[in-house]
C-alpha cells in the first residue's frame, strides 16, 4: 500500500521552529495541517513541547496520525477543524500563546491517491474534492448549477487558466459528474496550441482541477484566516512556519510576513531619534533566508511533490 503522505521539507521545518520550542518548553505547539503527522514527528525528534495541538479538516488524516503518533512522550490533542477555527480552539483550550505554529497547506498524497475522494483525473470517480467529506459542497454539486461567467472567473482566479472562458463553456454544456468526464471535457475544449504548450507531462485539466479544489475548500480564505490569527498567538520568541505549493498561496504568505516585519509608520516631522523609532513586532529569524527555503535536489528526486514547495518562517520579536 502507498504511504499515506511523505512529509516535505521536514528537516528544514523542524530545524526552523526548534529554537522557539526549546526556548519555551512550557508552551504548546500547533500543527495546523496534521496530515499523516510527519511534521509533528519531526518536531518531537528535536524537542519536547508542553503539548501539541494537531488540527486537520480531514477525519482520515487525524485517524492515521493518531495511530502513527500513539505512545508519544508529549501530550497530543487532535482536533477535527479548519484553520479559520484556530482562535476558537485555542480559546477553548485556554491557550493564550504558543511557541510554534506549523502549516503545510494543500492536499495530502492520501487525498490525491484515494481515487474515491475525486481529487485526481488519474482514477475515475464522482467529482468530490472536499478535504472534509463531512460538510460542504462537492465539485459535482457546484458544476450542476454554476453559470459560464462565474466558472470562467473561478478558473482564471484559482487556476490562472488562460483558456478559462472556452473551458467553462464546455463544462457548463456537459455538466460532468465524474473526474474522468471532467478531464475529457477540458482536454477537448482546450486549443491545440494550449495543449502543445503544456507538453506531454502536464495534463490539460491540471489547472481546472486545482481551481475547483481551491474553490470548494475555500483554501485561500482559510489561509488568510490562518495568516491573520496565527502570528497574533505566538509568544515573544515564537515562530510560525508555513509550507505552500503554488504561487497563489506563496504570494499571500510572503505579503503577510513582509507586512508584519514592517515597522509602524510615524509622521516624518516627529522629532524621534533612530533608537526611539517604533520597531516591527515580527522578523524573519536570523540566518533564515528571506526568500524562504525549497527542497534540495535529493528531496526533489525522492519526492517529486516537493518540487513546488516553499517554506517561509517568521518570528515574533516584540509583544
Ligand atoms: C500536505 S498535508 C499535511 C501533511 C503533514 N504536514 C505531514 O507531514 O504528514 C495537508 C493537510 O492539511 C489539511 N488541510 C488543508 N487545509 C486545511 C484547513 N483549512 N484546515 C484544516 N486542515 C487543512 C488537509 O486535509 C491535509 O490533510
Amino acid at each position: 500500500m502507498a504511504e499515506f503522505h511523505v512529509s516535505v521539507l521536514a528537516e528544514q521545518l523542524s530545524a526552523a521552529v526548534a529554537p522557539a520550542i526549546n526556548a519555551h518548553p512550557e508552551a504548546a505547539v500547533v500543527d495546523a495541517t496534521c496530515g499523516a503527522g510527519g511534521h509533528t514527528a519531526a518536531i518531537l525528534g528535536r524537542g519536547r513541547p508542553a503539548r501539541v495541538i494537531l488540527i486537520d479538516r480531514d477525519p482520515a488524516a487525524l485517524a492515521h496520525a493518531r495511530t502513527r503518533l500513539a505512545g508519544s512522550a508529549c501530550p497530543l490533542e487532535f482536533r477535527h477543524a479548519r484553520f479559520s477555527e484556530l482562535g476558537k480552539i485555542l480559546d477553548e483550550l485556554q491557550i493564550p500563546q504558543i511557541s510554534a505554529l506549523i502549516a503545510d497547506v494543500g492536499v495530502s498524497s492520501h487525498q490525491l491517491d484515494a481515487g474515491e475522494r475525486g481529487f485526481s483525473f488519474r482514477a475515475d470517480a464522482p467529482l468530490d474534492m472536499r478535504m472534509d467529506p463531512t460538510r460542504g459542497q462537492t465539485v459535482a454539486e457546484l458544476l450542476a448549477t454554476i453559470e459560464v461567467g462565474e466558472l470562467a472567473e473561478l478558473l482564471r482566479r484559482f487556476g490562472e487558466e488562460a483558456e478559462a472562458r472556452r473551458i467553462a463553456a464546455a463544462i457548463v454544456a456537459a455538466r460532468p459528474e465524474t473526474t474522468g468526464a471532467l478531464a475529457s471535457v477540458v482536454e477537448n475544449a482546450m486549443s491545440g496550441r494550449a495543449r502543445r504548450a503544456l507538453g506531454k507531462r502536464i495534463h490539460p485539466a491540471t489547472k481546472t482541477f486545482q481551481a475547483l479544489r481551491i474553490f470548494v475548500n475555500a483554501e485561500l480564505d482559510e489561509l488568510e484566516a490562518l495568516l491573520e490569527v496565527g502570528p497574533q498567538r505566538l509568544c515573544v520568541g515564537g515562530r510560525m512556519a508555513v509550507i505552500s505549493f503554488h504561487s497563489l498561496e506563496d504570494r499571500m504568505i510572503k505579503r503577510r510576513f513582509a507586512a508584519l516585519s514592517r515597522a509602524p509608520q510615524v509622521p516624518r516631522e516627529l522629532p524621534l531619534t533612530a533608537a526611539q523609532l517604533p520597531k516591527a513586532s515580527y522578523a524573519v529569524p536570523a540566518g533564515f533566508p528571506r526568500k524562504g527555503v525549497q527542497a534540495d535536489e535529493a528531496e526533489r528526486a525522492r519526492n517529486p511533490r516537493s518540487r513546488s514547495a516553499r517554506l517561509r518562517v517568521i518570528e515574533r520579536v516584540m509583544p
